[in-house]
């Protein structure tokens, strides 16, 4: 059986990786942005949604779409709460409508608030420092209060070699600057959104292998709220040095900062791991190695 997943966002850093890994797939998959050369589906409009996915009979949404960018989300006024809040649930009620699956990508910085020095496990009280992660919890709680299927899954740190990011920053900055300080007061884990494409497409062929099992109206009992990151811990001081080593950019003096260095807007969580326990519990995964995976990235760069 062929199974039809739309993707929302497939222009961004994951939705791009999303489309190098379903080229492995047999189902049906449509790329979806707002931009052109993709599908236009502009998530925040209900009836759009709901046309796309009775159209093409989709079963199954990844929503790769956000407003990602955290500093500016504490000037941008209500855009930010209709794209990481008001759209996820859009997609949470068309899924609904159709018993199908969402799966919802989610961040750290629904954690941040307070103080702790352990990795932060899936029931954690959020607690967002800024518009952004209040925003995305927003978004997880009406996915929730819908009670369609759905995966949200919390990722961090969150790179590839597609758009703007940290790693394709630091490999300019590496490049090109005599010397560099970065903070050393923050830790956490990057992820490599490869690495969670790979995951997603583990958690859609769990699901069509249960739905067609069990067709009709049913629910998904491995729904619920999971994080995904890399393996290990880092800096984005240690992040910061092993890009620079990758790449080969051993002329750039990095030196690790403390935080009150680079002011900025949102104050970041100062420990900011997730623990992974429970997606490889549930889906039988492995997960690669931080510095593993940023090596894969940095080899894939320089073919592009
Ligand atoms: N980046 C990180 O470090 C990080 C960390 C943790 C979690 N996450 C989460 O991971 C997910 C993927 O992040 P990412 O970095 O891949 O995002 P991204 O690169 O910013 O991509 C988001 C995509 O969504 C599109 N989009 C914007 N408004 C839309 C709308 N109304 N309807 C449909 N599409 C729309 C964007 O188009 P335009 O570019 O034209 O606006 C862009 O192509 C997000 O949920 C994010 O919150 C990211």
């Amino acid at each position: 059986m062929i199974m039809v997943i739309l993707v929302t966002g497939a222009n961004g850093q994951l939705g791009n990786e999303m489309q190098i890994v379903a080229k492995q797939s047999s189902d049906k998959y449509i790329f979806t942005d707002v931009c052109d050369g993709y599908e236009k589906l502009d998530i925040t409009d209900l009836e759009a949604v709901r046309k796309a996915v009775k159209e093409n009979a989709v079963k199954c949404i990844v929503n790769c779409a956000a407003w990602t960018n955290v500093d500016a989300a504490e000037t941008a006024g209500e855009i930010v709460e209709k794209l990481n809040a008001t759209a996820p649930e859009n997609l949470a009620k068309a899924m609904k409508e159709v018993n199908g699956l969402l799966v919802h990508v989610s961040t750290d910085y629904v954690f941040g608030g307070d103080l702790y020095n352990t990795p932060c496990k899936e029931g954690q009280k959020g607690t967002p420092t800024g518009v952004y992660g209040l925003t995305k919890l927003h978004g997880e709680q009406k996915i929730q209060a819908m009670c369609c299927n759905y995966v949200i899954l919390r990722t961090a740190w969150l790179y590839s070699e597609f758009g703007k990011n940290f790693v394709k920053t630091m490999l300019n900055l590496t490049a090109t600057k005599p010397q560099l300080k970065v903070v050393f007061d923050q830790v956490g884990t990057p992820t490599y959104a490869l690495d969670l494409s790979n995951a997603i497409m583990t958690i859609i062929e769990d699901y069509k292998k249960e739905w067609t099992l069990k067709p009709g109206t049913w629910n998904y009992p491995k729904t619920g709220v999971y994080h995904f990151s890399n393996e290990g811990v880092c800096s984005w001081f240690d992040f910061t040095k092993m890009i620079a080593e990758f790449a080969g950019n051993t002329a750039c003096n990095i030196q690790p900062c403390h935080s009150d260095e680079f002011p900025s807007p949102v104050k970041r969580p100062s420990y900011s791991v997730l623990d992974k326990t429970k997606i490889k519990e549930t889906y039988g995964i492995t997960i690669p190695y931080w510095t593993d995976s940023l090596r894969l990235c940095i080899e894939r760069l320089k073919c592009l």
